[in-house]
Order: structure tokens, then sequence, then C-alpha cells
């Protein structure tokens, strides 16, 4: 099945749709023909997309509240329709010694990251088994769910545990007898243009240099970033092909899987590296 047999109609709940990666998948999704629901606490940035992206609409709401989401979810299929597509793709970026991270930040970061998905899921879910039609579900994991990365903790141990939690649940729509219509399917971007690292958090006290130059750093990776629009074409596409892990950058991160799973084989401790860059040229 290609992308406009799958996703040429129907409704898409996007939630962080206000920049980078949410913005890239809204912007196709609605070019492939869908009603984009754009949920984000960022009015600014949803208010404009909306009026960029015929028949959209826009949210406020916090992924960390279970209520609001599900009032977005009760007002969607009353008001809009059924959801074809729901993208569990807010998320935030935390830089920093753990050991120096502030408790507001991990909680902030564990309860947008992890929580955010699992209310997501709670909200519709139960609402997308109940109707007759196919429905998809996407989880935003990353390269760095497959990988350890020092200063950057929280943000690892919550892609690990989103991956976890989306294999976990495709298993759990299989046994409860959905799989013919229910689409579980984790995302796994490798570098991707956003505002992630702009906007994330540092350490107030302890070593604020070691945070600020792996944000540094990460902010050298997204001069050579994919655009969000073309990483978005490459997931609908293997979305509709029905594969489970969508990459954005297949030999990139295929690479990084790859990695991952020879080291557990071969039971290695994970190594620290000078420099983990970004290579345009491997993707
Ligand atoms: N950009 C990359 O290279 C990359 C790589 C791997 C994984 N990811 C994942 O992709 C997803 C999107 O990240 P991005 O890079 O586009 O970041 P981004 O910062 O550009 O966009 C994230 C959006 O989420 C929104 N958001 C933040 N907290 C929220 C909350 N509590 N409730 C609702 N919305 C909230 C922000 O306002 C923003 O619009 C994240 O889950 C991230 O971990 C990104």
């Amino acid at each position: 099945m290609g992308a406009h047999a799958a996703f040429g109609g129907g409704v898409a709940v996007i939630t962080g749709a206000g920049n980078g990666i949410g913005a890239g998948l809204a912007r196709h999704a609605a070019a492939l023909g869908m009603t984009v629901v754009l949920v984000d606490i960022d009015a600014g940035a949803i208010v404009a997309l909306r009026e960029e992206l015929p028949g959209a609409v826009d949210v406020v709401c916090d992924v960390r509240d279970p209520d609001a989401l599900e009032d977005v979810a009760a007002q969607v299929y009353s008001d809009i329709g059924p959801v074809r597509l729901l993208v569990n793709n807010a998320g935030v970026e935390q830089f920093g010694y753990l050991w120096d991270t502030p408790v507001a930040n991990w909680d902030r970061l564990v309860d947008i990251n992890v929580s955010g998905v699992f209310y997501g899921i709670r909200a519709f879910l139960p609402r997308m088994i109940a109707t007759d039609s196919p429905a998809w579900v996407w989880n935003l994991s990353s390269i760095g769910g497959v990988a350890a990365v020092p200063l950057q903790t929280p943000y690892i141990m919550s892609k690990h545990a989103v991956l976890a939690l989306t294999e976990c649940l495709r298993l759990e729509v299989e046994l409860a007898g959905h799989a013919d219509r229910i689409h579980v399917q984790a995302v796994l971007p490798g570098a991707v243009k956003s505002n992630i690292f702009e906007a994330a958090g540092g350490v107030d006290d302890g070593d604020v240099g070691a945070a600020e130059s792996q944000r540094a750093a990460m902010l050298d990776i997204k001069a050579e970033a994919m655009d969000p629009l073309e990483a978005a074409q490459v997931v609908f596409e293997q979305a509709a092909a029905g594969e489970f892990y969508l990459l954005t950058q297949p030999e990139y991160v295929g690479n990084a899987m790859s990695e991952r799973a020879a080291i557990l084989a071969d039971r290695r401790a994970p190594v620290l590296r000078t420099k983990q860059r970004f290579d345009p040229a491997r993707h």
C-alpha cells in the first residue's frame, strides 16, 4: 500500500505539531489529504500552521495532562471524526551530567516524553478500537532509543522507554485481536532539523560547561540534519508499506540498531566516544 492509499484522507492528530518533526508530519499529512489536528503547548506555532494548512484545527494542550488529552480525544471524535493516525510526537531534550540535573527538569522530561505518550494512547486507542476503520499509532522514539549517549541520559532513557512501550503495545493490540486494523509503529528519527536543542533544559549548578558544550555539539549536528518535510515523506511511505520501525534515515539509524544488537549479543560494556557525530554521507 502506498502513502496515498493509507493516508489519503481521515483525521490525523499530532502532538508537538508546532515545530520540527511534528510540523513536517502535519504538512505532509495535509498534503496527502488528511484533516490535521495540531496539538501543542505553543499556541502561536500551531495557529500559524493551521493558517497554512487547509482544514487543519489547532488545539492547545499539554501532553502532561491526561484529562486534557482525554478532552481532546472526546472533542475530535464528536466534532471532526474517527482518528486514522495518532502521532505521539511531543518531546523535549535535557543536557548535562545526570547528577547535576534539576529534579524539575527530570520530572518535566519524563512527564512529556514518556507519560505523554501513555496518556495519548489511553485517550485515543479505545476509541480507535471501537470504530471499524483502520487506524495507525506512531510513537516518537529516536536513534537515541537504541544507543547510550552521555550528557543526555534522561532523554536517552525516555527514548528507550518509548521504544519498549511501543513494542509491548503492538503485542497487546495483537493479543487483544485488533492487529488487522490497528497498526502500532515506532518512529526513530536520526537527525532532523528542529527546535529541540534550543528548547532543551540544561543544569543550574555543577558542570554547566559540560551541559552547554553537549548542547553546542548537538546544534552542530542540526546544520547537517534532514529537512522535516523530507523526513515526513519517508516515514509515511514506510508506515504505509507496513514497517514497524520507521526510520527517517534508514542507513544511519539502521546502523545504530545493528550496533546496539551486536553490543548486547557480545555483552560489551558501553564505550565512550570522543564525538558521536552525525555523518550525512552515511545516510
Ligand atoms: N529532531 C531530531 O533530530 C530528533 C531525533 C530523534 C527523535 N526526535 C523526537 O522527535 C520528536 C519531536 O522533536 P523535534 O525535534 O521536532 O522537537 P521540537 O522542539 O522542534 O518540537 C517539539 C514540539 O513539542 C511541543 N511540546 C513540548 N512540550 C509539550 C507539551 N508538554 N505538550 C504539548 N506539546 C509540547 C513543543 O512546543 C514543540 O512544538 C521528539 O519526541 C523528539 O524526541 C527528534
